[in-house]
């Protein structure tokens, strides 16, 4: 099967970051977003990016302009009908992700496949949803989409070695390296970050030292381009929050266990960079 059209479900920056990458690639995009706010902001984030490479002198105005045309945002999810490959980036609760592949399972052809960005989530276990489970697979891309050049894939227990081959293809058509990882509690990368950003927000808490002495340790000191509160205010506390909560209950591994800090400002609204209040402050 050759991917000409690829669907996206979720205008949230992990959405809008891979249409974008999608674009750039030559992919036609059909993106979906839940209301009406979401997905005028989604297609303005995009063409904000793209001006942003064009002005950096990497991206041509006119190619900026073919790719943006590429792209169609819509209400509806039949409205994905014609794509081969839909990349599912909603929240991160199996549920609604179980609601959604099964939705998409009765409206795209039956040789097109399903990805979920999920960071934490069992890939087998959303597959359950469908009745092509062979046809299943985790695609985890990594913020900011258009910069970091990993694309983790996931195989569940049904996901076929085809199905695999595809997701590979079109990594690398997006310029990603791909690296293939089982259906185990993290992954390959969030086995190794969802740890060591836990430590760090403990020890914080634990009073070790300053956000920022903790931050400038890690970058000074290992060459982190960022330090691990100021990543989990890139990512989102809540999210890290979602993750680290589903990686302790299906391990039960105390490694993964959030702590109470954490929760607490996840609780009062302090979410990280999309907030403008996290470990550190962001102007907004
Ligand atoms: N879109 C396109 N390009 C972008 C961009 C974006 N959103 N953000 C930054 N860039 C580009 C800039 O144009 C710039 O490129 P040039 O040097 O070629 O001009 C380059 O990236 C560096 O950007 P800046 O100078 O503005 O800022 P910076 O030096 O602070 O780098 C960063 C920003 C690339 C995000 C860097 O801080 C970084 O690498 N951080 C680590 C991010 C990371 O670890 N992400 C993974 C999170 S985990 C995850 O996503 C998965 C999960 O499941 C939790």
């Amino acid at each position: 099967m050759i991917v000409q059209t690829i669907g996206v479900v979720g205008c949230g920056q992990m959405g809008a970051g891979i249409a974008e990458v999608s674009l750039l690639a030559g992919y036609d995009v059909i993106i979906y977003g839940r209301n009406e706010d979401i997905r005028p902001a989604c297609r303005g984030r995009i063409q904000q990016s793209l001006q942003r490479a064009v002005s950096r002198g990497k991206l041509e105005a006119h190619e900026a302009e073919a790719a943006l045309a590429r792209l169609r945002g819509v209400a509806y999810l039949a409205e994905l009908a014609a794509a081969e490959l839909v990349i599912e980036c909603v929240a991160e609760d199996l549920a609604l992700k179980q609601s959604v592949f099964r939705s998409l399972d009765d409206i795209l052809r039956p040789a097109a496949i399903l990805a979920s960005n999920t960071s934490s989530l069992s890939i087998s276990e959303i597959a359950l949803a469908t009745r092509r489970p062979d046809k299943v697979l985790g695609m985890h891309f990594f913020n900011p989409v258009p910069v970091m050049r990993l694309l983790e894939l996931v195989r569940g227990l049904h996901t076929s070695d085809e199905t695999l081959a595809i997701a590979r293809k079109v990594g690398a058509y997006l310029g990603k390296t791909t690296i293939t990882a089982p259906d185990s509690p993290g992954f390959i990368v969030n086995r190794l970050l969802i740890p060591y950003i836990v430590e760090a927000v403990g020890a914080y808490e634990a009073g070790l030292a300053e956000a920022a002495v903790v931050d400038n340790a890690v970058k000074l000191g290992m060459g982190h381009p960022l330090g691990p509160l100021a990543l989990a205010d890139l990512i989102g506390l809540d999210v890290t929050l979602a993750i680290a909560d589903t990686l302790y209950q299906s391990s039960g591994d105390p490694y993964f266990k959030a702590p109470p800090l954490l929760r607490r400002m996840v609780a009062v609204g302090q979410l990280g960079r999309k907030t403008g209040q996290g470990f550190f402050e962001y102007r907004r």
